[in-house]
């Protein structure tokens, strides 16, 4: 069969003026470069939509890593089957991830992949190595395990808990030895789903009660860790309930994005700081790919829990790269629970 030519590929129109738009993304048939030696042409089955993206379709702000430019395509964690190869060790048909997201194929260099040999459909469904066993799941358990060190009898708090990060990160805790474990997130129906499936003690909606008033309600005693991925008025809360000596892994910062962030309306939550010098708190930002060293250890335990039927990994799937850039407005504004995935080929 003659390899193709050309690729669909979603491509920033223009940077968003406030909150990103459907207009401000286009699908558009792109050239694929020829196979150079040690390159892969890959076939993306399922690709990973980040909150990450938000930051990088600013044109100021750096996150992660670069950020996108109007008329190119974006990229993001992509995971696919090699369809061609000129690198012997990784043939044909087998399963890769890489950062050549959002396309239907990529050319792409074979050392700039991972998961080459390791990504077994039988030990978990492809979705589940995207999410849970993928780098959401690797950054909640590198969230607990190595920045607050979790210890058993911990009562330990995830914000944006009905998540990617926060459904693995309430579930490893369970695991990995806590007393009690609290989330919050929007909704009520968010709310029952984190005690009944992803092993929550207790869950609070932030958008119909002032979450300070919610972890009195929930942990009047206190809590030993907070898993952060929200910031604002949830941190705040968060460092006023924290126990003398409390641990904070800050993960990311959902409520910074866009309009509040822009016009500062939160910045008096950074007043809240000076709980941590009364409670001698620890808090700690970490980016996980600084942590790769983490990820066979990792693999095996989750995989384990897996197999053993111990946790659940969840995924909200929207088909078709047509659908790619709805699919990131919706995670913006919580349509998801789980890892919010595209898929780009039904058959798998
Ligand atoms: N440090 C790292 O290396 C690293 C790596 C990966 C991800 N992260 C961070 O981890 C966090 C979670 O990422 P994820 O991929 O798992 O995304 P996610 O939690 O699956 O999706 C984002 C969720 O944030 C919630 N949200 C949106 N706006 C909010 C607001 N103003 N206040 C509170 N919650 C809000 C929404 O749920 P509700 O319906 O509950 O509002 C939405 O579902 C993000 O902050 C991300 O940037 C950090």
């Amino acid at each position: 069969m003659t390899p193709p030519r050309t690729t669909r590929v979603v491509c920033l129109v223009r940077r968003p003026v406030g909150e990103p738009l459907p207009t401000d993304f286009a699908v558009e048939e792109r050239p694929l470069p020829p196979l150079g030696e040690g390159q892969l042409l890959v076939r993306n089955l399922y690709m990973s939509v980040d909150p990450s993206m938000r930051g990088r379709l600013e044109s100021t702000e750096k996150h992660y890593t670069h950020n996108f430019t109007p008329g190119a395509p974006l990229d993001g964690r992509a995971l696919g089957v090699v369809e061609e190869s000129r690198c012997a060790a990784v043939p044909p048909g087998t399963y890769v991830r890489h950062q050549l997201g959002w396309r239907e194929r990529a050319v792409l260099d074979a050392a700039d992949t991972d998961g080459a040999g390791r990504i077994d459909p039988g030990l978990a469904p492809l979705p589940t190595w995207l999410g849970l066993l993928g780098q959401t799941g690797f950054t909640a358990y590198v969230g607990l395990t190595r920045i607050v060190e979790l210890r058993p009898g911990d009562t330990v708090f995830v914000s944006a808990a009905a998540g990617a990060v926060g459904t693995a990160a309430g579930q490893f805790a369970r695991l990995l030895g806590a007393e009690r474990v609290l989330g919050t997130a929007g909704g009520p129906d968010k709310c029952a789903l984190l005690v009944k499936e992803f092993g929550y003690d207790a869950a609070a909606d932030y958008r119909a009660e002032p979450v300070r008033d919610a972890l009195a309600r929930l942990a009047p005693d206190g809590i030993d860790v907070y898993f952060d991925n929200v910031g604002g008025e949830q941190l705040a809360a968060a460092l006023h309930a924290l126990r003398t000596g409390g641990r904070v892994a800050l993960c990311g910062m959902m409520s910074q994005f866009g309009g509040d962030r822009l016009s500062g309306q939160r910045s008096a939550d950074i007043n809240q700081l000076i709980q941590a010098v009364l409670k001698r708190l620890t808090l700690r930002g970490f980016i996980v790919r600084d942590h790769d060293d983490l990820r066979p250890e990792f693999e095996r335990r989750v995989a384990g829990w897996l197999a053993e039927g111990r946790i659940t990994a969840r995924e909200t799937v929207v088909d078709g790269l047509e659908n790619a850039a709805g699919a990131l407005l919706s995670l913006l504004g919580g349509g998801n629970i789980g890892k919010m995935l595209v898929r780009l080929d039904d058959s798998h």
